[in-house]
């Protein structure tokens, strides 16, 4: 089905509930195709789950209910928009915490309906998949690696609702493995730009394990690397801390590595499936892109392989309605939009044919 809308400008409300930030933004598409942010409005809850070294769902839920309202109307205020300006209301519906979605996709659907504009449904993992779209104009397809608190996965982006997972992890998330190490190293929450800084002063010089190096299949597992940073810190204790600065730069270099050698996989994948004539782009998007180290390592493979590497900025790589606004306007200027039945899915795959990652010669 087509709306015709390819031919105009649209503008569209984006709402995201799914883990620990309240956002709206408004974005506009043009008749170009080119996106622009009109107000991208983020209310982090971290304070409210600092305390627990971790998100917890109820509180969550809970606070963006409170906040949401006023995140709406500050998206409206900052554009200069009433919601009459708005052609669809887009909410991210799904993965994440099943009690924040409801609070966003309820709220979409009720404005959506009162302003008599169409609902989407926005897949969370979707719109970080297509925010270089909006940030660098990219066309597809890309290779996309990304890394969050809830999600390590490396996907092929041919087009608007057509991914291909190459890999996954088989445990932690690898944002999720800098927060375990953090914790356990006596450092804040999230654990990510702690164990960073304390890296910067350290040295790489403790032996940690590289899980699933060399492996065909451009899978992650590291949980067995958070095991072993115990191991060494408990061998080491009580910590100095110049021990915590060689334990969290030692593990930020397992880390780089392991994730350098996955990629490198997934690249060879990416030219394999698409031939060597498809666009070379790396995309990188999740809390764990704002890595220094992780940048770096990345820059060489992809260099190394012919990828051009594209990070979009902080603001936009980690959680943020900008990229669910942009990934609504994508979908309805195809005339993809959903019904006020639409559920709120705790999960929900990009590539639902891929096979599951404990295949072949991955042990469990
Ligand atoms: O994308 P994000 O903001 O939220 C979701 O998980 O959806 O990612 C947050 C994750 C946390 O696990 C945090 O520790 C990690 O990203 N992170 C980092 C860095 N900054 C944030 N990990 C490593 N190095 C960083 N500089
Ligand atoms: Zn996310």
């Amino acid at each position: 089905m087509s709306t015709g809308r390819h031919n105009a400008s649209i503008t569209v409300l984006g709402i995201e509930t799914s883990c620990d930030e309240t956002a709206a933004a408004l974005v506009r598409r043009g008749a170009d195709g080119r996106g622009r942010i009109l107000s991208n409005v983020v209310r982090s809850q971290l304070d409210l789950h600092a305390a627990y070294g971790g998100v917890v769902p109820e509180i969550a839920a809970r606070a963006h209910v409170e906040l949401l309202d006023a995140a709406i109307k500050q998206s409206l205020a900052e554009a200069g928009l009433g919601f009459d300006a708005i052609d669809a209301v887009a909410a991210a519906a799904g993965p994440g915490l099943v009690g924040g979605l409801i609070v966003g996709v309820t709220t979409a659907k009720a404005i959506a309906l009162a302003a008599g504009v169409p609902f989407i449904a926005v897949n969370h993992l979707e719109a970080h998949a297509l925010t270089p779209g909006l940030t660098d104009a990219l066309g597809f397809p890309y290779l996309l690696l990304l890394v969050s608190g809830g999600h390590t996965q490396l996907l092929i982006v041919k087009d608007v609702g057509a991914y291909e997972r190459l890999g996954t992890t088989l445990d932690d998330a690898l944002g999720e493995a800098f927060d375990k190490a953090a914790k356990l190293l006596g450092l804040g929450y999230p654990g990510g730009p702690e164990v960073e800084r304390e890296a910067a002063r350290g040295r790489a010089v403790i032996p940690l394990p590289r899980p699933m190096l060399g492996r065909p299949e451009p899978h992650f597992s590291l949980a067995g690397l958070k095991t072993a940073l115990r191991h060494a810190a408990q061998a080491r204790a009580p910590l100095s801390e110049r021990d915590i600065a060689d334990l969290c730069a030692s593990f930020q270099e397992a880390v780089a590595d392991i994730v350098s050698d996955r990629t490198a996989r997934a690249f060879e994948l990416y030219a394999e499936r698409l031939g060597p004539n498809a666009q070379k782009a790396l995309v990188v998007a999740g809390g764990v892109a704002a890595n220094k180290r992780l940048k770096l390592a990345l820059e060489a493979v992809a260099g190394a392989h012919g990828f051009r590497l594209i990070v979009p900025p902080p603001e936009l790589c980690t959680d943020n309605a900008a990229m669910i606004a942009w990934a609504g306007a994508m979908r309805l200027a195809r005339g993809l939009t959903d019904d006020l039945s639409a559920p709120a899915r705790a999960r929900w795959p990009l590539d639902p044919d891929a096979p599951p990652a404990l295949g072949a010669g991955v042990k469990a």
